[in-house]
Formats: structure tokens, sequence, C-alpha cells
């Protein structure tokens, strides 16, 4: 047992800068793996030292806790595909959130009347609000990306105002409450409008959108956090939480410059609708789409110098990473010069491709960041596109009335050719065609990605 408070706070000091170390870590998917490791161990550290704290009760329940709970995540953990990924940090992020609501209440329910201290309920109040906000947000969001329910925006006329008067009253009862209502029906009901929030905030969101709302609920979870930080007057917690409200809103308004849109249009624009047309060959030009054979894309290949490869979602659908690094080994014995072209919102998540391609062992310093390789691409033989799309719209240049206008891509249709793989000429993410199918340089590799490559790589050893 830990009585000495200066041992309590050096402990917890050191798990706040393994927390800190991790997140410098996970910046780069070359340290990413230390990153998750120095990050545990904080976390270790942080649940050790609570644990050893004078007072601590309740084993039986505890180590009942903790066992289920290490159960769930790692049974979870380990079995989850790459594609779900973003379901499986929305349901931890809630069960987060739920958990700092729970705190806030039960915190509430053992007060001796009227003997919070102000700063007390105020953070009981933020803890509630925020954590059952985010709780039944991330319930919806899994739903939603999980097929649970339908992943289409979810809207009907007055939500706006609707949502409002939930959000309006839910405040107004936190007001009551540090002003010193001392009812826990007010606290329990709060609860119940913030929960019932959640949900309403999150239906109007189409699916597809869902990874930058995940992020931002992930953002609310840690400010909840760190509210029960200052309940259970837990430096560790209070500094955790904001390291983790504070990442999830960077990385919120990256994701939303990323894709040239504001947080606001993400949380209220229901994007992600496919256009009326979108996907049927366009022949009114002229221009029609040219498809190819393995053997064609082969010889192409072969008498490349330079080839980059630009992977997107499809890739992650096809699990086709292991058979892109084979065919990029087998090009660079032939000599050939291989990189692989990086967007920052390729995928279905932050860092989907660094992951995807980190998991094949494809080299790091292979992996080019969008700015690095976008002057490379008119020196460039060959573009191989795998199951990208909208990271490769030129419309994003061009076309002001394009829902992706402004969206930095790729420069793929600089290069002197580009091969497409996807299965038809469905559009991608945002819903929309892609002049880039039509370009004349362009042609089409039609298939699942997987079965693509496959034959690929056997054409280019028979060449
Ligand atoms: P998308 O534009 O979504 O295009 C993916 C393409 O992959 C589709 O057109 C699809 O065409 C093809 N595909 C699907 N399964 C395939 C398979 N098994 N084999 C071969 N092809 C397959 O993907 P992207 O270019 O990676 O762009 C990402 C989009 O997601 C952007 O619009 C981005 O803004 C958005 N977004 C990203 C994030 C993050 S953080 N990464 C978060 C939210 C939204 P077929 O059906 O014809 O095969």
């Amino acid at each position: 047992m830990i009585s000495d408070p200066d041992v309590v706070g050096l402990l917890y000091l050191v798990a706040i800068v393994c927390f800190v170390v991790s997140l410098r870590f996970l910046s780069s998917p070359k340290h990413a793996r230390r990153g998750n490791w120095v990050g545990g161990l904080g976390m270790v550290i942080a649940i050790a030292t609570t644990l050893a704290l004078d007072g601590i009760s309740n084993w039986g329940l505890i180590a009942a806790g903790g066992v289920i709970g290490a159960i769930v995540g790692v049974v979870g953990a380990r079995t989850v595909k790459m594609t779900a990924m973003p379901q499986m940090v929305a349901l931890f992020n809630g069960v987060g959130g739920g958990a700092a609501a729970l705190i806030a209440l039960s915190e509430f329910h053992v007060a001796v009347e009227g003997s919070l201290a102000g700063d007390e309920i105020v953070s009981i109040v933020l803890s509630a609000l925020i954590g059952s906000i985010s709780f039944s947000g991330s319930l919806v969001a899994f739903a939603k990306l999980q097929e649970l329910m339908s992943g289409r925006p979810i809207v009907f006329s007055g939500q706006n105002l609707f949502n409002s008067a939930i959000l309006l009253g839910a405040a107004a009862l936190g007001v009551a409450l540090v002003a010193g209502v001392d009812t826990e029906w007010a606290l329990i009901a709060l609860i119940a409008l913030a929960l019932l929030f959640g949900v309403m905030f999150v239906l109007p969101i189409g699916g597809a959108d869902m990874p930058v709302v995940i992020s931002l609920l992930n953002a609310f979870t840690g400010l909840a956090a760190s509210a029960t930080g200052f309940v259970l007057d837990s430096t560790v917690l209070i500094v955790a939480g904001a390291l983790v409200g504070a990442a999830g809103t960077l990385l919120t308004l990256l994701m939303a410059k990323a894709m040239n849109r504001s947080v606001a249009n993400v949380v209220f624009g229901a994007f992600g609708q496919v256009q009326a047309g979108a996907g049927a060959a366009r022949v009114d030009d002229g221009r029609t789409v040219r498809a190819t054979t393995p053997e064609d894309v082969a010889v192409q290949l072969s008498f490349a110098r330079k080839v980059i490869i630009v992977p997107g979602y499809g890739l992650a659908v096809a699990q086709a990473q292991h058979d892109v690094r084979q065919l990029a080994e087998l090009l660079e014995e032939k000599g050939i010069d291989v990189a692989y072209a990086i967007h920052p919102v390729a995928g279905r998540m932050p860092g989907h491709m660094n992951v995807l391609l980190a998991e094949a062992n494809v080299p790091y310093d292979q992996l080019k960041e969008m700015d690095e390789i976008n002057p490379e691409f008119p020196q460039t033989d060959v573009a191989l596109v795998i199951g990208a799309n909208d990271v490769v719209n030129p419309a994003a240049r061009s076309d002001p009335a394009s829902p992706i206008y402004g969206m930095p891509i790729l420069d793929v249709d600089k290069s002197a050719s580009v091969i497409v793989m996807k299965r038809s000429m469905a559009p991608g993410f945002a819903g929309i065609d892609n002049e880039l199918f039509l370009d004349p340089t362009t042609t089409m590799l039609f298939g699942n990605a997987k079965d693509s490559i496959v034959k690929l790589i056997a054409a280019v050893k028979a060449t």
C-alpha cells in the first residue's frame, strides 16, 4: 500500500510522461509500435498506483471488472478486421464516456447532502453531460458502421430545433445543480437528456463521415475523463483526459482539413450520398473507359523505370496488402524504382494505409507522404492506383462545383500512364464520378484488387 503522497505523485508523473512520449512515438509509423508499448506501460503504472492507494477495498469487484474488461479488450482487438477498426474505436471510446458519467453519478450519490464544493459539482455535471453524450453517440456510430442500423443520414424536419432543445434542457439542469439544487433526480434527468442528445447528434451524420465524428466523440470522452479527474482528485486522470481531448480535437480538425471540409459541414452536412448518375461510364463527351488485362499491365510495368503505387480504401477491403508488397518486391528485383504514395485521408481512418502496409512489412522509407511524392509524378512511368478513387480525383483541382473541390489530391494524372485497379465504375466515399478514369493515359484493370494483383504477379513473373 502506498500512503506517501509524494510517491504517488511521482509515480503518476512517470505515467504522464509515458503518455506524452507515447503520443510522440505514435506520430510516425516507424515508431508507432513503440508508442503503443510506452502508452501501455504508462497505463499499467497509473492503474497499479491507483490500486495500491490506501483505502481501496472491494477487491473482488475490481478484479471481476478488470478480468471481464481485459478479456473483451484482448479478444476484440485481436479479432477485429482492419476495415472494422473505426467501429471498434467507437465502442471503446463510448465505454470511456459512459464510465466518466457513471463515476460522476456515483460520486454525487455517495456525497453527504450539501457537502459538495462548487468546483466538485461543476466537474460532476461536466463529466456526466459530456460522458453521456459521448457514450450514446459512440454507440450509434458503432451501430451505423457495423450496419446494425442504416448508415445513411437520418433527418427529419425541425431536427436542429429539437436537438437544441434537448441540449438546452440538459444544460439548464446542469446550471440548476451548480446553483445548489441538491437532488439526485436532477443529475439523472441531465444524464438521460445527454444520452438522448448523443443519439440525436449522430443520427443525421452519414455513415462514411463517421470516422471524423468518432474522433470528435473521442475528444469529448477525453474532456469527460479530465472532468472526472477533478471529481476524483486524480492528477493522472486529469492529464490523461486532457491529452485525449487535445489529440482527438487535433485529429478531427486535421481530418476535416484534409477533406477540405469544416467540422460543421461534417456534423451537419449529411455528406456521402451517391450523386445521381454517378458510376455510369460517361460517353456523352466522346471519351470512353479503356479496360486492360493483367498481361498488358505486366508488360507496361516491366518496361517502367519508376512506378508509384497509390493505395486506397479498396486495398483495405480486398486485404491485398501482402500481395502488393510481393508485387513491389518483384518489380524492384527488375531494377524498377518503386514507392508508395500515401494520401492523409486514403481509406477510412487516420493512418489507414500506413497501418495496412506496415502489417505487410512494407519498408517505412518507401511510404511517401503526399507533399513529398507529388513532385515525383511527372517523372513516373506508371502510377498504379489500387482501390483509390477520391484521393486521385482531378475534380478536386479543377471543378469548383465538386463536393471535393479544394481537397489536396495525389497528382497521378501527371505521370506518363495510370493504371486503376477497382471492381467497377462505382464511385468512392464522396459519391462522385472520377474524370481520371476517362483520361487517355488511364487504363482500368477491373476486378477485386487481390485477384488482380495475384494475376499481375504471375504475369510479371512470366514476362
Ligand atoms: P474511395 O474514394 O472511397 O474509393 C475506394 C474505391 O475502392 C471505390 O471506388 C471502390 O470501387 C474500390 N474498391 C472497393 N473494394 C474494392 C476491392 N475489393 N477491390 C478493388 N477495389 C475496391 O477511397 P480513397 O480514394 O481511399 O478515399 C478515401 C475517401 O474516404 C475520401 O473521400 C476521404 O475523404 C474519405 N474519408 C477518409 C477518412 C480517413 S481518416 N481516411 C475518414 C472519413 C472519410 P469499386 O466498388 O468499383 O471496386
